[in-house]
């Protein structure tokens, strides 16, 4: 069955110019673009949507990183779309990522780690939420 997941092109990778090489990788790995878009998250948008790593330690300094610039974030439909994402991405740590995954070419360290890729169907749901209103989807 085929499902969503939600992307995010983080300030990092729009800083290196690169989302234009992110996203045809997206689309030559099998996912449908179903909603995109760049923004500037406000500080409350970026806590909101990190919340659940409100009492990590690096959680004021990935909320500062994740303002630092503007984002893209995209909506994505594949089957297994979630897991099949996540693969794609690779490890939070690029130093860790598999050859050939979106952070091992793009990311510069286990922070600024370029793309967010939700982490189940129902993260997902809630996390296109954030971003997207119904009118903005395909
Ligand atoms: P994401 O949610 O962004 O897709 O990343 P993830 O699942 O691979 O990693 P997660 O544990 O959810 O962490 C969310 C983001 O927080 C930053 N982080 N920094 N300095 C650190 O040790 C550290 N650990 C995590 C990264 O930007 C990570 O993607
Ligand atoms: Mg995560």
């Amino acid at each position: 069955m085929s499902n969503r997941t939600l992307a995010i092109i983080k300030p990092d990778a729009v800083r290196k110019n690169a989302v234009g090489q992110i996203i045809a990788k997206i689309t030559e790995s099998g996912f449908k673009i179903i909603g995109l878009k760049m923004v500037s998250l406000s500080r409350a948008s970026a806590e909101a949507f990190y919340e659940v790593h409100k009492e990590r330690p690096f959680y004021p300094s990935l909320v500062d990183f994740m303002t630092s610039g503007p984002v893209v974030p995209i909506v994505l439909e594949k089957t297994n779309a979630v897991a099949d994402f996540r693969k794609l991405i690779g490890s939070t740590d690029p130093a860790e990522a598999a050859e050939g995954t979106i952070r091992k070419m793009f990311a510069a360290n286990k922070a600024e780690n370029a793309m967010h890729g939700s982490d189940s169907d129902e993260n997902a749901a809630i996390e296109i939420c954030h971003f997207f209103s119904r009118s903005e989807l395909l």
